[in-house]
């Protein structure tokens, strides 16, 4: 079992990884002064799967549960799906004495979460992540939120669970398009803070199209320590955690433009890499070969790479509306070789992206 601690003094919490686990997450719950009491927020999808082990596991160590479903989906991240779990806790009286756990990929990880932060003034709640996406990124770190019409995560809050558990083997029911998308992620982790760990993605491209046990372990753990020496030193996105951001700007006008569900996120952040890259190639920051080195990496797992087709002006007017633009002005993130990134405030955002669009 690998063990990570996310350090934020009174907020820290453990990050645990392991393959075929989740029958233990009772015991390692019942190490936490953790609410006897437990709401599982899950989907029907990911409940049929591991929704009655991860019960189980938690009534054998003298927990109490009851399941709440929301539908599987990114356009039930809404106000409306929040208010059906409110409504859930609020009729079976959940209350301050409880806890939540989030039982699923990264919809359910971010409602839930939104859920604990606010029911009650925040109850305490823990994530069992089950898709790749979740595990490396949106479990860790306590980013918490729901959509709204006018864009992706815009209603939200910085709330840390108490414990984020991680059963890798959870994702050999995913489909392979689904671990591309997370591969996005991890390999985002390796241009922004690790060469090695870039050269190590490398080495082990068939071991991770194949699942090797072993080898996601790895990357899992690389991406969870990497995002938790980030977030340790600024949780609430003031300056480093920013990088995490990496492809990031360019995909969300690309999951805009498409409508959401069009492209999954990695496969929109792989392609938003690649336009970072290439604006940073242009500035001298990195080199056309490193370029090319993300492109084939991204390529080896199948992940797009290639803008859709939109206008400049489609994909100017998507990355002004971005939350991450401030007065006008955009805060890029752009790699300094493989290994390296760095931020770079925009104000002329057609110049710089109109090369690659
Ligand atoms: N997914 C980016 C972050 O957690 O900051």
């Amino acid at each position: 079992m690998e063990k990570i601690k996310v350090s934020l003094a009174e907020r820290s919490y453990s990050i645990v990884i392991d393959s075929d686990s989740l029958a233990n997450f009772g015991q390692e719950l019942s190490r936490l002064n953790f609410p006897k009491r437990i709401a599982v927020v899950s989907n029907p999808t990911v409940d049929n799967l591991y929704g009655a082990t991860t019960r189980l596991s938690l009534e054998n160590s003298g927990f109490i549960t009851q399941q709440f479903n929301i539908p599987d989906g990114e356009s039930y991240k809404s106000l409306e799906t929040l208010q059906s779990i409110y409504d859930f806790l609020l009729e079976n009286e959940f209350d301050r004495g409880c806890g939540l756990i989030a039982l699923g990929g990264g919809v359910v990880g971010d409602i839930a979460g939104f859920a604990a932060a606010t029911f009650l003034r925040g109850i305490p709640y823990v994530q069992i992540p089950t898709t790749l996406l979740a595990q490396v990124d949106s479990s860790v770190g306590g980013k918490t939120a729901v959509n709204h019409p006018l864009g992706k995560n815009l209603i939200g809050a910085f709330y840390q669970p108490e414990l984020v558990f991680i059963d890798t083997a959870t994702l050999n029911t995913l489909e392979p398009g689904d671990v591309s998308a997370g591969l996005a992620e991890v390999i985002k982790y390796g241009v922004i803070s690790d060469s090695n760990f870039f050269c190590w993605l490398e080495d082990n491209i068939i071991n991770l199209k194949n699942r090797k046990p072993e080898s996601i372990i790895y990357a899992v753990k690389k991406s969870c320590q990497i995002k938790a020496d980030i977030v340790a030193k600024d949780e609430r996105e003031g300056s480093v955690r920013a990088y995490l951001n990496y492809g990031h700007t360019f995909g969300h006008a690309i999951e805009k433009l498409s409508g959401y569900g069009q492209f999954k996120h990695g496969e929109a952040v792989s392609i938003g890499m690649v336009v970072a890259a290439r604006i940073s190639a242009r500035q001298g920051f990195c080199l056309q070969q490193d370029v090319q080195r993300l492109i084939n990496l991204l390529s080896a797992f199948d992940l797009p790479i290639d803008p859709p087709d939109f206008t400049l002006d489609e994909y100017v007017v998507a990355m002004q509306r971005d939350k991450k633009v401030k007065q006008g002005v955009l805060t890029l993130v752009l790699n300094r070789g493989i290994g390296e990134c760095f931020l770079q405030k925009i104000d002329d955002i057609p110049s710089v992206y109109s090369p690659f669009v």
